[in-house]
């Protein structure tokens, strides 16, 4: 059976220009032909079964060690093209490869793990979207839901019964959101919850952690910091000093940390937000008793802990990682997966807080295409597919990530490169240093222009 390698990618960082995720790895000699290309790990529907069994590419014999350099001619004039309309060409800053150098290939089409680009040249995906292709790419049942629901049409602005069905999924994995919302992105999933965050406590300061992106909104794209009473000041040019004045940013896996801007803020700070396990500064785990530390420091304090999953939900496992960890969070973000590859973000968490939003509440919180039915339909589609196929998928995703990860690793070692592996599930970063990486200061002791090598070269594989 073909594996499938498309979710073994995991972790970008986009404002601190360390760039950790492998990227594309290219298949020497391979030009795309629609139909050849699936690979996936759980056949099960005959439409599945047949597409894997056409599939087979995952073989020695298709894998080159060393190619020649790919020809990206037709990619070079799209990007060209794309700088006169977009700035740096782009619609979403890392697609412009500053960070790791080289060019990037325009994507044509993708199938399973399979991607290829303007010039036929193919690739095996670890991006997956940066995380939302869990089933990989043009997953028959997604593309099927989408299809059927679009001829009714793409969009009503009144309430659809796929909204409530993708909501009782959700909540049956994560027992924690006793209600929600629907919105299009991470950042205004990220972002809401914040405002809740601060109606609910009546306060105004946000803690964050070094490394942890939780999408663009201003109070969040916070540079980190170093001392524990030093307020953030702004990591991006626009965001005034009032607005990032309002977070700090402290050393993640250091409830010390914590506790001393409670100590020195007291009454005052309204939410602990952070990923659980870090993935925007190269993959970082929570250490032994952090999360259940900063969930006794937030409760003691009054103050909200909101679990920032868009990159972990319903990837460290079917729960994400308050099911994994056994958080108690108040309030969880989703985003990425939870849309099956469509604009999806979702915030929600304890009714009391829930229920405080427009129009039952006075917090207002809005989107005309809040609960699209498209990308209700791919939503559905991929969460009911890893709530019925659980039991093979995650553990067939650990095993992959594990083969993938530590073979690197150990050919890395074989080599004498200094190399540390963090990983948790499908989420994982070789950082070129010695280690161990338990922070953002210590991830950024990776060599980044080693890294930047290693990412080209894979692309000319
Ligand atoms: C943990 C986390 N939170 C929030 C976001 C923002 O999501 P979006 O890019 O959909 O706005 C991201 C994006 O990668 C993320 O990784």
């Amino acid at each position: 059976m073909a594996r499938r390698f498309g979710s073994a990618m995991i972790s970008k960082t986009d404002s601190t220009r360390l760039i950790y995720a492998i990227g594309y790895i290219r298949v020497k000699g391979c030009k795309g032909q629609d139909g050849d290309s699936f690979s996936q790990f759980v056949p099960e529907s005959a439409m599945e079964r047949e597409r894997a069994q056409r599939s087979g590419l995952y073989t020695g014999a298709t894998m080159s060690t060393h190619g020649d350099t790919p020809n990206r001619s037709r990619s070079k004039a799209m990007q060209e093209r794309a700088e006169r309309y977009f700035p740096g060409g782009v619609n979403s800053p890392v697609r412009a490869f500053r960070a790791v150098g080289g060019e990037p290939p325009f994507v044509e089409r993708a199938d399973g793990a399979w991607l290829t680009d303007a010039d036929g040249n193919r690739y095996i995906d670890y991006f997956g979207s940066w995380g939302p292709m869990i089933l990989g790419h043009a997953f028959p049942p997604v593309v099927e839901a989408i299809e059927r629901t679009a001829r009714n049409s793409a969009s009503f602005g009144a309430s659809t019964a796929a909204e409530a069905d993708l909501a009782e999924r959700v909540s049956a994995c994560y027992p924690v959101l006793e209600k929600m919302r629907f919105v299009s992105s991470g950042t205004e999933a990220t972002m809401s919850a914040i405002r809740l965050a601060r109606a609910a406590t009546g306060r105004k300061v946000i803690v964050k952690f070094e490394g942890c992106y939780h999408g663009h909104a201003d109070g969040l794209l916070v540079k980190a910091g170093s001392g524990v009473a030093t307020f953030g000041i702004p990591g991006s040019a626009g965001v005034p000093e009032e607005i990032a004045g309002l977070t700090l940013a402290l050393p993640y896996n250091d409830l010390a940390a914590v506790e001393a801007a409670f100590a020195v803020h007291p009454g005052a700070i309204a939410a602990v937000i952070l990923e659980p396990v870090v993935g925007n500064a190269g993959c970082i785990a929570p250490a032994d008793g952090y999360l259940g530390g900063l969930r006794a420091i937030t409760a003691r304090e009054g103050a909200l802990l909101i679990v920032d999953e868009v990159m972990t939900g319903f990837r460290v496992a079917l729960g994400g990682a308050c099911e994994r960890y056994g958080i108690d969070a108040d309030l969880v973000t989703l985003g990425k997966i939870v849309g099956g590859g469509l604009p999806v973000g979702v915030f929600g968490g304890k009714r009391q807080f829930m229920d405080m939003l427009a129009p039952l509440g006075p917090v207002y919180q809005a989107g005309t295409l809040s609960g699209n039915p498209l990308a209700m339909a791919a939503g559905i589609a991929t969460v009911r597919y890893l709530q019925e196929h659980a039991e093979p998928v995650y553990p067939q995703l650990e095993a992959t990530a594990q083969a993938v990860f530590e073979g690197v690793a150990a050919e890395a070692a074989k080599a004498g490169v200094a190399m540390t592996l963090n990983r948790v599930g499908s989420m994982g970063t070789w950082f070129f240093t010695p280690g161990p990486v338990r922070n953002y200061d210590e991830a950024a002791t990776s060599d980044t222009e080693r890294f930047g090598r290693f990412h080209r070269a894979m692309l000319e594989r």
